[in-house]
């Protein structure tokens, strides 16, 4: 256990916002965490919050409470058969990093979801997703522990009630009340590619693959590869990935906007709606590559802000409330943060 006060966030959040936490703990195991949330919670500052890699977050202030970071890096097989494993993965460890070992072990189906950024235990909690699989398509069971009382609790797949980008974990009733510990995953020994999204066979083909001939480690350098041509790595310029989520309207919505713009993009869903991409509603509203302040929109995907240096959460924020608002003068369509503001 690790437990540091006035730290600066700089590292901890992709955006690059520079504020400072009152407190952080991290834990290496589950038993550290009980006795942090026994022995130590009571007497530290709240509100709680609890952090993977800082890839979907978006701090307005100096945090005064209390973060907690997860680094346990536990990986284990919990069942196996000739066909297909369970595995449980550690909430602390780099989600890419486990998907990079499952398909070193020739378990497949979590390869759509490469370079995703983020730890193992934020993708169950935010349901990631990319290329047609979400994390939740994969998962058996959370195994999380009660911040309240240190008591375990295993969410089962039904119970995490998985939809796009949308866990129990962040329903308001369960919010900030369980810290994921480690996830358990179904993957298979058969490598079925996921190839019917966002333009993978195109790019399957432009790389000189078949759709029997790829294997699964060279799909996952293709989404790799498209990944770093459209997005900025946080590495090197502040974002959070998507800031948006993609919208679900109705049909009807649909067809009104086909009438002016016959070529909009969309998705069907289940009960009969659609998605329509936040890129292409941001990019016709002419917001691709334009800044506002120390604020941007990313030049090769509009769902991207990007920090320009020194940005403030309240300037990304300006940026995102005059884009939702010009989508919605525009399109009649709210759109919504994936990206959670911490105040
Ligand atoms: N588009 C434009 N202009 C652009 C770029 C895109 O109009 O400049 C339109 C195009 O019609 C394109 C469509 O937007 O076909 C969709 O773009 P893309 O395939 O890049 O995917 P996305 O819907 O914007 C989602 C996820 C990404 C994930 C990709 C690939 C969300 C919020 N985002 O983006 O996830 O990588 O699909 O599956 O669902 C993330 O969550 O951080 C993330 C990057």
């Amino acid at each position: 256990m690790n437990i540091c006060h006035d730290i600066s966030l700089l590292q901890y959040n992709t955006f690059g916002i520079d504020v400072h936490a009152n407190t952080l703990i991290s834990y290496e195991s589950n038993e550290e965490l009980v006795d942090i949330v026994l022995n130590h919670l009571p007497n530290l500052p709240k509100p709680l919050l609890h952090i993977g890699g800082g890839s979907n977050l978006l701090f307005m202030n100096d945090f005064k409470g209390t973060i907690l970071l997860s680094e346990i890096k536990i990986v284990e097989v919990v069942t196996e058969t000739e066909d297909s494993v369970i595995i449980r993965a550690g909430s602390g460890l780099v989600l890419d990093e486990f998907i990079s070992y499952t398909l070193s072990q020739g378990w497949y189906g979590l390869e759509n979801l490469s370079l995703i950024p983020g730890q193992v235990g934020a993708s169950a909690v935010q349901n990631v997703g990319a290329y047609g699989v979400e994390a939740g398509d994969r998962i058996v069971a959370v195994n999380c522990i009660s911040l309240l009382d240190g008591s375990e609790k295993r969410f089962s797949h039904d119970e995490c009630n998985y939809s796009y980008r949308h866990s129990i974990f962040k329903e308001s009733h369960l919010y900030g009340k369980y810290a994921v510990v480690s996830v358990e995953y179904a993957l298979s020994k058969t490598f079925i590619p996921q190839l019917n999204y966002g333009g993978i066979m195109h790019f399957l083909t432009s790389f000189g693959f078949t759709l029997e001939g790829v294997s699964a480690i060279q799909l996952r350098d293709i989404i790799i590869s498209i990944r770093r041509e459209k997005l900025p790595d946080p590495k090197v310029i502040g974002n959070a990935g998507s800031f948006f989520m993609n919208p679900i309207v109705d049909i009807s919505l649909l067809e009104k906007i086909r009438t002016q713009y016959p070529e909009v993009p969309h998705y069907p869903t289940s009960h009969g709606k659609v998605k329509i991409p936040a890129a292409w509603l941001i990019d016709k509203c002419g917001w691709k590559g334009k800044s506002l302040g120390k604020a941007s929109v990313h030049s090769r995907q509009p769902l991207v802000l990007i920090n320009n240096g020194y940005a403030t959460g309240n300037d990304i924020k300006s940026l995102s409330d005059r884009i939702q608002q010009d989508v919605f003068d525009k399109f009649s369509i709210s759109i919504c943060p994936e990206v959670n503001f911490i105040y």
